[in-house]
């Protein structure tokens, strides 16, 4: 009995995970599109349509809100777990310019127990900016902190519920009970009948879609199947261990993982990191290597930082060790994924922030805490840029010399492996170690 257990975990697969280590579109979409053409299972596991991963294939752009990168092979399950709120509007559209692309969403699965972003959580979230004023976090208008706020609450709508028949009475409740906040604001009361025959359509529409995918993922792990998980959003925009309150209403570091999708701690494989060679953000809050003059200015237009979702434009700087030592930390991380050596490769000079000085002393220990923060300089190496073409440059030993010392001081000082290097958008300018 003893040995035949032992046998079962032997041939259990576990979850490969991809997570962002900063603030977002890092290029998870990318190394997850990478990851899955060898996937049987692909899940998305948290966040909601505040997420934009962008996928070039041969020159074409996906972007994706809602459903795992993975969609795009064929043989690959696609689950949105049940961490993820999912907004029924924009999660059709979704399926349907996939469908309109000639792809196939028959592989596509939703859980259960995912929870669903009504109309009056978009309101909601746009009126709690406009009340914050100079203090705003900077959202991206999508509704997710209403909807995570409810879900916790108790009064949220889950999928299971939103295609049966007790859909129209809780909507109802929460339409007249949200009715109230809105008056308090000068807001005009939504029309509760409008919505609920509008969304009883979407609820047809994603009901077939439906399942209990918990049961889905155990057994491809039991079936030895190799099973991804897609990370949204980032470590420092984590509920909890991010620059709170400048982050996202969910848990996108590697705990998020497990109660967004029905893993378990033993069930985790390789986690890998994404990070870019420069950092970027959008929305508020602190940024210690943000560089607010040319060169950000630079970095944004040599990268294209516009946001994938909302367009804004997105806050550019220099790539910062001491918090992606802290992300290692946090979420276990396996392995890197650096995307973007070539657009830093395209500057004469990087500076790569190895330390803070912290109240007149050199520390490697990043906080969140405000105080902290502002107490801390950071502490730059600088490195000689112009690595040149690297688009066709499929090994590490054949990238140029200038590139490969960028590389080794960022092992060297996370000691975290690279295992992927992105030397350009599309899918095949990727290196990998
Ligand atoms: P995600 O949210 O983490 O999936 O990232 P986004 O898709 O929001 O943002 C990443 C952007 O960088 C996208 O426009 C990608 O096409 C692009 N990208 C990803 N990897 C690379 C790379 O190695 N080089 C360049 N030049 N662009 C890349
Ligand atoms: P991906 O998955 C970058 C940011 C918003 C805002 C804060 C809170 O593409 O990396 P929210 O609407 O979640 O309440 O906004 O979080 N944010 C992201 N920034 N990439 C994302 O996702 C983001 N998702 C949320 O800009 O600062
Ligand atoms: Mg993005």
């Amino acid at each position: 009995m003893g040995t035949f257990l032992c046998q079962m975990e032997v041939f259990m697969s576990k979850v490969n995970v991809v997570l962002g280590t900063f603030f977002g579109d890092e290029g998870k979409g990318k190394i997850i599109d990478y990851l899955s053409t060898n996937a049987d299972v692909s899940i998305r596991c948290s966040g909601g349509n505040n997420a934009g991963h962008t996928i070039m294939v041969d020159g074409k752009k996906f972007a994706f809100h809602l459903i795992p990168s993975g969609i795009l092979n064929s043989n690959t399950k696609a689950i949105i777990g049940n961490g993820v709120v999912i907004d029924p509007k924009v999660l059709i559209e979704e399926i349907n310019t996939l469908q309109n692309a000639g792809f196939s969403t028959d592989n596509l699965f939703i859980s259960n127990k995912a929870h669903i972003i009504m109309p009056y959580h978009i309101v909601l979230d746009r009126l709690l900016e406009e009340n914050r004023g100079a203090n705003k976090i900077g959202t991206t208008a999508r509704g997710i902190g209403p909807a995570y706020c409810d879900k916790f609450e108790r009064s949220g709508i889950r999928i299971e519920d939103f295609v049966t028949p007790k859909f129209c009475d809780i909507a109802r409740i929460n339409i007249e009970n949200k009715n109230r906040i809105f008056a308090s604001f000068g807001y005009k009361p939504l029309d509760a009948d409008a919505i609920i025959s509008e969304y009883e359509e979407y609820a047809k529409f994603l009901a077939p879609f439906v399942k209990d995918t918990i049961n889905i993922i155990h057994k491809s792990l039991e079936e030895n199947k190799n099973v991804l998980c897609e990370g949204a959003q980032a470590t420092l925009l984590d509920i909890d261990f991010g620059t709170y309150p400048f982050v996202t209403s969910s848990n996108p570091t590697i705990g998020g993982v497990c109660t967004g999708t029905g893993v378990g701690a033993k069930d985790i494989g390789e986690v890998y990191g994404v990070l870019k060679a420069y950092s970027s953000k959008v929305g508020e809050g602190p940024f210690l290597t943000e560089q607010d003059n040319e060169i950000g200015d630079t970095i944004r237009e040599l990268g294209h930082e516009y946001g994938t979702t909302t367009k804004r434009p997105r806050r550019c700087g220099w790539l910062d060790l001491v918090a992606l030592k802290y992300s290692c930390r946090i979420n276990g991380l396996t392995g890197l994924a650096i995307n973007h050596l070539d657009t830093i490769g395209k500057l004469d000079k990087i500076k790569l922030c190895v330390n803070y000085i912290h109240n007149g002393k050199v520390s490697m220990d990043f906080s969140t805490n405000p105080t902290y923060i502002s107490n801390c300089k950071p502490v730059y190496e600088e490195f000689e840029g112009n690595f040149g073409d690297l688009s066709n440059i499929k090994k590490r030993e054949d990238l140029p010399k200038n590139a490969q010392i960028y590389l080794n001081r960022i092992e060297d000082v996370v000691k975290v492996p690279i295992k992927f290097i992105g030397t350009g958008p599309d899918r095949n300018n990727m290196i990998i170690c």
